[in-house]
């Protein structure tokens, strides 16, 4: 048999090929466009997914028998708004996970409803790129639109959506809706009241392992597999990426080192960060976790490598950085280009370098940008060690986890160390392996993880350098709050 994992990410989807072993037979990536119509702005045509879900999986399955295809599960980013009308039509551009337009109704929710109130209601606060302020500020700005809604669904319950006809989503995804009562996994009728939706214009809600769903007959003919092909509700990305390095059940940890930079810690029970610091989500085992996000964190380093050195020769540029400059740049990097989520909340923050001077090198600048990603990812492991979490060691994955100085740098800012499983895709591992428990071939999560998750590598932290990146962190961590007020004056 064979399975399809999705992962709905926001540069591309990658798509991966799984045989029933574990053993990845094909992968393929399909980039789409992402539109960034005013600063801080950031959306995405779902029907862009879609083209690319389709060619990808055709591409994907060159060369194999598509018969044997007998499952599918998707990891999707989070939190994106995407709206259909009466029809099932795309209303409008989905609003994604890392738009900051929503900063009045983040303040309305967070300050007029309390933060106390959705807290209890929803285990989370109003952050910007959270669904429910975008539906506020598109019964605002966009009333008409507002008015045709039908169905309000997640990035990956779109595509599950064009596979099987069927509006879901799961309680992973769900959760960053602040829509959903986390603790008890039901909507929250007070959030859809708030947000002035009903609850049939939600869709159905699932554990990411249940079958949501088998394949239209016309999209089986055009994708050449099975119709009996289960697609399984899926997960949003950290959950599935969580479950494709193995993170399930009580203290495990994850870090993802994508586009955004995530800290998962996967819980068997409910819990909530008394200061809402970290999200409070379900996981796609059928438990929690507590997860912090930052908007940018291998998306920093694109930038500065695409857009301002023009160069695709990353490890190039990366072996101009000597071992011995580790925990000595005098360069700093705020990796706050899309404004910040985790810890500190704030669409006002901005991309900062701060400490060139003239003997500052193109390296400098490049070290400065991963050491300041890394630094970014420790504040939020600051917050998991004040929950009294002691996490001792983490997986990661993410394409920022193909580069062994990134990874090295993480590391030791973070004085923990770090296992890679064999594949880094983890939200697509993750996908394929719920559709896997979906079709039945293991009977929970943690079955499949047993069987088909190993470390193949560990990176070991060195206490000397640890020791340097520790008080480059103690340094770094006074910067944001020195520029907090210009932020919010110079936006
Ligand atoms: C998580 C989040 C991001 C996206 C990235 O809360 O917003 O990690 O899921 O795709």
């Amino acid at each position: 048999m064979l399975y399809i994992g999705i992962d709905l990410g926001t540069s591309a989807v990658k798509l991966l090929l799984m045989d029933e072993a574990g053993q990845i037979k094909n992968v393929v990536s399909r980039a789409y466009p992402l539109e960034f119509p005013k600063p801080g702005w950031s959306q995405q045509k779902p029907e862009d997914w879609k083209e690319a879900v389709f060619s990808g999986i055709r591409e994907l399955l060159t060369g194999f028998d598509g018969s044997q295809v007998a499952g599918i599960g998707a990891g999707g980013q989070m939190h994106g708004l995407v709206v259909l009308d009466e029809n099932d039509q795309v209303i409008r551009p989905a609003i994604l996970w890392n738009d900051g337009r929503t900063a009045e109704q983040v303040a309305y929710l967070n300050g007029e409803i309390g933060m106390k109130e959705l807290s209890r209601l929803t285990a989370n606060i109003a952050f910007a790129g959270f669904t429910a302020p975008k539906l506020l500020w598109m019964r605002e700005n966009e009333p008409e639109n507002f008015a045709r809604i039908r169905k309000i669904m997640l990035p990956k319950d779109y595509i599950n959506y064009i596979l099987t006809g069927v509006h879901s989503t799961d309680y992973s995804d769900a959760s960053g809706m602040l829509l959903l009562d986390v603790e008890h996994k039901c909507w929250s009728a007070e959030m859809l009241s708030v947000c002035g939706v009903r609850e049939d214009q939600m869709p159905r809600l699932y554990e990411s392992y249940e079958t949501v769903g088998t394949v239209r007959p016309e999209v089986a003919k055009a994708l050449g597999i099975p119709d009996s092909c289960r697609v399984c509700a899926g997960a949003g990305d950290n959950a599935a990426a969580a479950v494709g390095t193995g993170v399930v059940g009580r203290g495990g940890c994850n870090i993802s080192l994508g586009t955004s930079g995530t800290v998962f810690i996967s819980s068997d029970t409910f819990r909530v960060d008394e200061n809402n610091a970290l999200h409070a989500f379900a996981h796609a085992d059928g438990g929690y976790h507590l997860m912090g996000c930052m908007l940018c964190a291998a998306s920093c380093n694109k930038w500065l490598m695409e857009d301002i050195y023009h160069t695709d020769r990353y490890s190039e540029e990366q072996a101009a950085i000597a071992g011995d400059k580790l925990g000595e740049n005098h360069v700093f990097f705020l990796p706050y280009l899309m404004g910040e989520r985790s810890p500190i909340n704030d669409t006002n923050a901005r991309g900062t370098f701060i400490g060139l001077t003239m003997d500052t090198s193109r390296a400098d600048m490049t070290q400065a940008v991963l050491e300041g990603v890394a630094f970014a990812i420790r504040d939020s492991f600051e917050v998991v060690k004040k929950l009294g979490i002691d996490v001792k060691a983490s997986k990661l994955c993410g394409g920022g986890a193909k580069s062994p100085l990134w990874k090295r740098i993480l590391a030791n800012v973070l004085n923990m160390d770090l296992e890679l499983v064999a594949s880094e895709q983890g939200p697509g591992m993750g996908g394929a392996m719920l559709a896997m428990v979906a079709c039945g071939e293991y009977k929970t999560v943690a079955d499949a993880c047993g069987a088909l998750v190993h470390v193949v590598d560990t990176v070991h932290t060195d206490p000397i350098l640890a020791a340097k990146y520790e008080e480059k962190y103690q340094q770094f961590r006074k910067i944001y709050p020195a520029c907090k007020a210009l932020f919010a004056e110079l936006a």
